[in-house]
């Protein structure tokens, strides 16, 4: 387990070819295939290139003029629970609204609500197969025909061919038709219908459940803390909200960052820290570690957004999107999402939830992404 920033540096950055994709992310790939979160080599570089291309264009600025719509679901549920003064679980709305923004982004329009609660429960059943595979005392191969490898492949089989409707469904020039038309460098053969199910299926599961969580925490977070939810409602009301919302979201994923470790596994010898490691140790960068340590952050537990607002604050101990060549693709995407949908509820909505209740460690369900537990409730009221 590595926490510390330099050994860290060292293990995703200056080291980083030491290193290759470990068990836990094999596990994912049974259910997601071979997609750019998955390979390795030169299948991943040129679709990491293209796909992050594909990402940070006009997938980007769509997302941001469509918020307001992909956000109707989960607005009319929120009305609901506000008018009735019923708490909600937060993690359930977020996912509504989570599942929207990549559904219209990837297909050029939201699912059906019969689809989208399909996938929603898909992703979520994969989260636990997986992670059944990953706690697992043995590694054993993937062809024994045991429940759990059976469970995943059912799942895998499910997955795919949702995901194949939704690509034949959708609209004309969303993000899809743009990862559709990537050929390989070398032989410049178009990619291959189950190749694109993989890379889509990568993409769905990548930004949803991780956007999910982290807008969960951070209602959760704003709603136990009147003073960093006046900072909100500042923000809102002014001409500029950005900088304080993305300090927000910045320091909710510190709190709470929903990938909150990073597996490694040793390619070839290397030595981290002064520690020589053996080829096939599985090495864990916590980044809940780093997040939390109170010699890099003052009050390390305490919700203080403020933190983020100037540039004196240690970034190479701020890694929720992770570091190096394998970074996360969609971090600008899902920071700019978040903050275009805390804007959004911060002008509708007061939140408020118990400051005790998230603090507890019972709080917190740590599957494939740190989530809020549905008994951990949130009380919303309309603002004037
Ligand atoms: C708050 C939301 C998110 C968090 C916390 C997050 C976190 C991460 C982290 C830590 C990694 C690196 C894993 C590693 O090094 O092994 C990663 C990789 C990745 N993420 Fe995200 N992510 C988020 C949202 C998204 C979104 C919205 C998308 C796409 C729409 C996305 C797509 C990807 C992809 C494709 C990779 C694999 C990159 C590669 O291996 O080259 N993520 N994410």
């Amino acid at each position: 387990m590595v926490s510390d920033p330099a050994q860290i540096r060292e293990v995703l950055v200056t080291q980083a070819a030491s290193f290759g994709r470990a068990f836990q992310t094999r596990n994912i790939a049974r259910v997601l295939g071979q997609g750019v979160l998955t390979n390795e080599g030169k299948a991943w570089s040129s679709r990491r290139r293209h796909i992050a291309s594909a990402l940070y264009g006009p997938a980007l600025d769509n997302m941001t003029a469509r918020t307001e719509v992909a956000a109707a679901q989960m607005l009319e549920r929120l009305d609901t629970a506000a008018a009735a003064g019923a708490p909600v679980s937060p993690s359930e709305v977020t996912a509504l609204v989570a599942q929207s923004v990549i559904a219209d982004t990837l297909f050029g329009q939201a699912f059906s609500d019969a689809v989208a609660a399909r996938l929603v429960q898909m992703v979520r059943d994969a989260a636990v197969a997986v992670r059944t595979c990953n706690i697992a005392l043995l590694q054993l191969p993937q062809w024994l025909p045991i429940a759990r490898h059976r469970q995943i492949a059912a799942i895998r089989h499910a997955f795919d061919a949702e995901v194949a409707g939704a690509i034949a469904a959708a609209a004309p020039g969303a993000l899809v038709t743009t990862i559709a038309a990537l050929k390989d460098p070398d032989s410049g053969a178009p990619i291959s219908a189950s190749n694109l199910i993989d890379e889509i299926k990568t993409l769905l599961v990548a930004g949803f459940e991780t956007t999910s969580s982290a807008l969960a925490w951070s209602l959760l977070l704003l709603g136990a803390d009147p003073e960093a939810q006046a900072l909100l409602y500042d923000a809102v009301a002014s001409d500029d909200p950005e900088p304080v919302v993305r300090a927000i979201v910045q320091e909710s994923l510190r709190l709470y960052p929903p990938i909150y470790a990073i597996p490694r596994e040793v390619r070839a010898p290397v030595t981290i820290g002064g520690h020589p490691l053996r080829v096939g140790q599985v090495v864990l960068v916590s980044v809940f570690g780093a997040h939390r340590d109170p010699a890099l952050w003052a009050e390390p537990d305490c919700f203080r957004p403020q933190r983020f607002l100037g540039t004196d604050w240690p970034r190479a101990a701020w890694l929720p999107f992770g570091g190096g060549a394998r970074s996360c693709l969609g971090a600008e995407f899902a920071i700019t999402e978040l903050t275009r949908l805390l804007i959004l509820l911060g002008r509708r909505y007061r939140f408020s939830a118990d400051r005790a209740a998230i603090a507890n460690p019972a709080a917190e369900r740590a599957f494939i992404s740190l989530t809020p537990a549905p008994e951990v409730l949130l009380h919303v009221e309309r603002r004037p």
